[in-house]
């Protein structure tokens, strides 16, 4: 797909998710349902969900694709360094990223875009699995995270 193409995707996506984050504050609920629509909409995304932290774990989520981890081996992998760095994190080749957690061996690549809380606390991740390398895009990181920055407004 063309980045013109992406980016109006991107748009219409982020304006229906503005729309339907104003139904309830809660950011459990507000996780499933990005985590729903972003999964279907995108046919890209091989799984989609969200990793949260609770009393220093990292416990899967709201999630929509095939069965993940349920707790991820503490400061090992791309969620954790999401966590620790407080940044996205773009993977091309998961294979090439040092202590990647492998949750279903049929994942390539990924990205990773930490939640913040209004106290800008970090309290997860955002983590999107391709079955296909070199998937996600600067458009991509954009997006989720506009979108990911929805969950505490
Ligand atoms: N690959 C992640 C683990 C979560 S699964 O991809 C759903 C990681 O390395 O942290």
């Amino acid at each position: 797909m063309d980045d013109g193409k992406k980016k109006e995707r991107w748009q219409r996506i982020e304006a229906q998710l503005a729309g339907l984050m104003a139904r309830t504050a809660d950011p459990i609920a507000r996780m499933a349902t990005v985590a729903a629509l972003l999964y279907h909409k995108l046919d890209y995304f091989f799984w989609c969900g969200f990793y949260r932290l609770v009393d220093g774990e990292l416990l899967v989520g709201p999630y929509q694709g095939p069965l993940a981890c349920a707790k991820l081996e503490k400061s090992k992998g791309v969620c954790w360094a999401g966590i620790n760095g407080k940044e996205s994190i773009v993977v091309p080749d998961v294979h090439k990223f040092p202590g990647h957690i492998a949750c279903d061996s049929r994942s390539q690549s990924e990205i990773v875009v930490p939640v913040f809380n209004k106290e800008k606390k970090i309290v997860g991740v955002l983590d999107v699995d391709s079955d296909k390398l070199d998937t996600f895009s600067a458009t991509d990181q954009e997006y989720l995270e506009r979108i990911v920055a929805l969950i505490f407004s």
